[in-house]
């Protein structure tokens, strides 16, 4: 989607701590002046008001923040707004194609594949690249894929059937 960058401020003293970032998130533009010490996650959630991606450990270490950036999970806590500048943003609330779930989130409700859900917007965005990439072909490759995405319930034979269902639909042609 082709973006046009406006100024409307003028500069202050401060400008030199903000960045304008000019993105496109879920299919919409979004230009946003954040503090270039703003990470991806705390853009979407405190600015956009995407709050489906979640905060779990803010370090990397739990897979909650997954989104996609041009195609590619991110984790978005580990990435700075500013990163984003030019690239395409999608997010679990941009995952489905129309007011139907994905796939991947009606094989999630069918396998029970969660339990409190606060890890399955990252599994979900984890999993969709995963079958993106063809890297679903087994459940060891799924367990291994999303092996950085933590879930405290112990959902994951749950999730893995979810993923293994939608991946073999896929090789169906389905
Ligand atoms: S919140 Fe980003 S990896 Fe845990
Ligand atoms: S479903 Fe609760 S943390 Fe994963």
């Amino acid at each position: 989607m082709k973006t046009t960058r406006t100024t409307t401020r003028t500069p202050s003293v401060q400008d030199e701590y903000f960045v304008d970032v000019l993105t496109v998130v879920n299919g919409s533009p979004h230009q946003w002046r954040v503090d270039t010490r703003t990470t991806l996650l705390e853009a979407l959630r405190d600015t956009a008001g995407l709050t489906g991606t979640k905060r779990g450990c803010d370090q990397g270490a739990c897979g909650a923040c997954t989104v996609h950036v041009d195609g590619v999970r991110v984790l978005a806590c580990l990435m700075l707004a500013a990163q984003v500048d030019g690239c395409s943003v999608t997010t679990v609330e941009g995952l489905s194609d129309g007011p139907d779930l994905h796939p991947l989130q009606e094989a999630f409700l069918r396998h029970d594949a969660f339990q409190c859900g606060f890890c399955t917007p990252g599994q979900l965005m984890s999993a969709a690249c995963l079958l993106r990439e063809g890297r679903a072909g087994s459940d060891a490759d799924i367990r291994e894929f999303m092996a950085g995405n933590l879930c405290r319930c112990g959902a994951y034979d749950n999730i893995v059937a979810a993923v293994r269902e939608v991946a073999a639909q896929s090789e169906g042609g389905a």
